[in-house]
């Protein structure tokens, strides 16, 4: 493999990993995802920023073929699908020493026991002169563990992101474009980044100062509009909600989804966008890219021995380690003879704050008086969302 040129003297080597469909054991990978390295030749020294997961090393090492001699080795992020095959770096080039701050040291010694003769502490806003390229090394706390960072090549306006705006996509193509990164990009959002709203705001006004002209993240083709780019973060992390409702559900014998689909025709009837989503077939991601701009969540649940249905449960638990901008929860649904649904779910969602609608949990099969109730629900609903902008895409 070549490395690509972005500008004169830096190169993506980009490791594609077209057939990885799970990221943690946890989260669904439809595009694949890259692993992305970059190379910056100064005039007197050479830095590999990250290195990539080490399922993959051999083809990061096919990229590096060409490269006699590595000064240092930018680690932004300690987690291990950038810093996993940064031993065999070093091992492969034995002067070369990792560049990171303090936090990532310690965990880079955790989780890889790098030795730490081996690597160098940079404060944030420190610079390295390659020789006519210089980093400057900008912490950017959270985005994805309290350790990342980022780069800034001053020379060339790069700024090198780490996880912060990429994308979970294998692609063969250099640079990102409108319409192909939208989808990856509010995914890898909602399922990595959402958590961590605020510390979005305080890095994306960090990086205001820069003038930047390429963004190459650490996940995902590169963007060369970086207004752009920078602007769907501000509208998913900083913005308030959209005039979107999701109503994530699932029912074992039909009366839950007649609630739901009661729901859903009053709400669009009233101009609401709403995402239904059945949990039998729609995956995690799927559902949390629903919950980054809706301004009101339902989760719709039949009652299991005398709790929720556990893939209800598992949408509440991942609203609540989301912790999306919702105002509005409520619970519709359905019970045999009993049951603490409503309560469970509730006390499964302390981290979203946001009002509690009165929920609708009804006995067996809906008439006109249980439909009644979602029609107030779907008033209370409708009464809230006044003035909301558009739903958006
Ligand atoms: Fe792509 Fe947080 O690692």
């Amino acid at each position: 493999m070549k490395p690509a040129k972005i500008t004169e003297g830096v190169y993506t080597l980009r490791v594609n990993h077209f057939n990885r469909h799970l990221f943690d054991s946890l989260i669904p990978l439809p595009d694949g995802t890259s692993y992305n390295a970059y190379l910056v030749k100064g005039a007197e020294k050479t830095a590999l920023l990250d290195a990539a997961d080490p399922e993959k090393a051999g083809v990061l090492f096919d990229y590096l073929s060409g490269v006699e001699k590595l000064d240092y080795v930018v680690c932004h992020h300690a987690e291990q699908d950038h810093s996993g095959s940064i031993p065999l770096v070093l091992e492969r080039y034995p002067g070369a020493k990792v560049v990171t701050n303090p936090k990532c040291k310690e965990l880079l010694t955790a989780h890889l026991h790098i030795a730490s003769d081996r690597i160098i502490e940079v404060k944030d806003g420190e610079t390295l002169d390659l020789g006519g390229k210089t980093l400057e090394f900008v912490y950017l706390p959270w985005v994805h563990w309290p350790e990342t960072m980022g780069t800034w090549l001053r020379e060339d306006r790069v700024l090198f992101s780490c996880d912060f705006l990429g994308a979970h996509l294998a692609s063969g193509e250099l640079f990102s474009d409108e319409q192909s990164r939208y989808i990856p990009m509010k995914r890898y959002y909602a399922e990595i980044m959402m958590p961590f709203r605020a510390n979005i705001k305080t890095n994306l006004e960090k990086l205001a100062k820069y003038d930047i002209a390429f963004i190459a993240p650490s996940h995902g083709p590169v963007h060369r509009d970086p207004k752009a780019v920078i602007g769907l973060y501000h509208e998913w992390a900083v913005e308030g909600p959209r005039n979107k409702a999701l109503i994530a559900y699932v029912s074992m014998h039909g009366s839950t989804y007649m609630l739901v689909n009661r729901l859903v025709s009053r709400l669009q009837d009233a101009g609401i966008c709403v995402e239904k989503l059945n949990l039998d077939h729609f995956e995690e991601g799927r559902v949390a890219m629903a919950m980054v701009d809706a301004a009101t969540i339902v989760i719709g649940t039949p009652t299991v021995l005398t709790g929720p249905h556990p893939k209800a449960a598992y949408a509440a638990y991942l609203a609540n380690a989301l912790r999306p901008k919702a105002k509005y929860l409520s619970v519709i649904g359905s019970f045999g003879w009993g049951g603490r649904a409503v309560e469970n779910l509730a006390a499964m969602l302390p981290n979203v704050k946001a009002e509690i609608l009165p929920p609708v949990m009804i006995k067996g099969m809906p008439g006109e008086a249980e439909f009644a109730k979602i029609d107030e629900l779907a008033a209370a609903i409708v009464s809230r969302h006044a003035g909301l902008p558009g739903c958006g895409l």
